[in-house]
């Protein structure tokens, strides 16, 4: 975690690498609008946005802001069966009988099958096969584990990773090449909960730089209730703790974030963290903005 795994001080992604963050928290906590609003505001400051929708609710794209008539027409990675048998050799859905290619070359995943997105975001909708997690060797769970591990980045490339609830997507698959991960949790118990075990796992599986996002925040006790949960559960470290106020606009421009991007609560404040994870903020728990 923050400040006892590798090279946290950086400002930028190292050379060639570009940064991979995954969004993870319990259901209804606000990944996907968080997710989406972190992608657009990262991609106008300049940075090449790659927005990757790892949920099978497939929430991100209209949540991005991409008109519906698109969204009903996108066919998710693990259904592009041309795709999928070009890269491991097997079609989806035919499980593991054939020899499949376990470490296939994606890296032209971007640019076949992304779908543009506004603020210049590029989005891949990976589909809804995650839940097996690393112990299904089906074509779909290949090539899903090495799309997103294999995504040719730049250095000034992002992707943020929209995830279903709960900590089941940290199967082997997709830990793997994630540098950062944003926990978003409510104040509740169990939102609490969820959000510790989700950054231990992280934490246990190389994800070592680890952000809170306390969402729906309505006062200064919510707060406090929720670092309180925190330490009751034994306690994390995260790098930084960004307070998102709960923000009545989110509600009346449902599906899409395009209207809060300019001068909304919610998004003011989605600036400092992405501040904080482009720094990779040290601060500690304690040390709320
Ligand atoms: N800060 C906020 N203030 C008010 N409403 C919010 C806020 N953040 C998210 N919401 C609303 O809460 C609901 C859940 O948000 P969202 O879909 O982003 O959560 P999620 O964690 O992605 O859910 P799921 O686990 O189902 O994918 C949505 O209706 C969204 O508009
Ligand atoms: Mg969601």
């Amino acid at each position: 975690m923050c400040g006892t795994h590798g090279d946290h001080g950086r400002t930028v992604p190292p050379a060639g690498e570009g940064l991979r963050i995954v969004v993870v928290g319990k259901g209804g906590v606000g990944k996907s609008t968080l997710s989406a609003l972190l992608a657009r505001q990262l991609s106008r400051r300049g940075l090449g946005v790659v927005a990757v929708d790892a949920d099978e609710q497939r929430n991100l794209a209209a949540t991005l802001g991409v008109d519906l008539a698109t969204v009903e027409s996108i066919v998710p990675v693990s259904e592009d069966a041309d795709y999928v048998e070009e890269k491991t050799g097997a079609r989806p859905g035919g499980g593991a009988s054939g020899m499949l290619r376990l470490n296939p070359d994606t890296s032209d995943l971007v640019d076949r099958l992304s779908v543009p997105a506004p603020d210049g975001v590029r989005l891949v909708v990976m589909g809804g096969v995650l839940r097996s997690g690393g112990g299904c060797l089906c074509p779909e769970t290949a090539l899903i584990a090495a799309a997103v591990a294999g995504m040719r980045l730049h250095d000034d490339d992002v992707v943020v990773m929209d995830t279903h609830a709960g900590v089941e997507h940290f199967g082997r698959a997709l830990a793997r090449g994630f540098d950062t991960a944003i926990v978003v949790v409510e104040p509740t118990f169990n939102a609490v909960q969820v959000g510790v075990e989700s950054a231990r796992m992280a934490a246990e599986l190389g994800i070592d730089t680890l952000h809170l996002a306390i969402n729906r925040s309505r006062s200064a006790a919510d707060v406090e209730r929720v670092l309180a949960y925190v330490d009751r559960l034994g306690g994390f470290q995260f790098c930084s703790t960004t307070v998102l106020p709960f923000d009545e606009v989110v509600l009346t421009c449902e599906p899409e974030v395009g209207t809060l991007m300019d001068g909304s609560p919610l998004a003011d404040a989605t600036v400092g963290l992405a501040d904080g994870v482009l720094a990779g903020n040290r601060r500690p728990a304690g040390s709320v903005t």
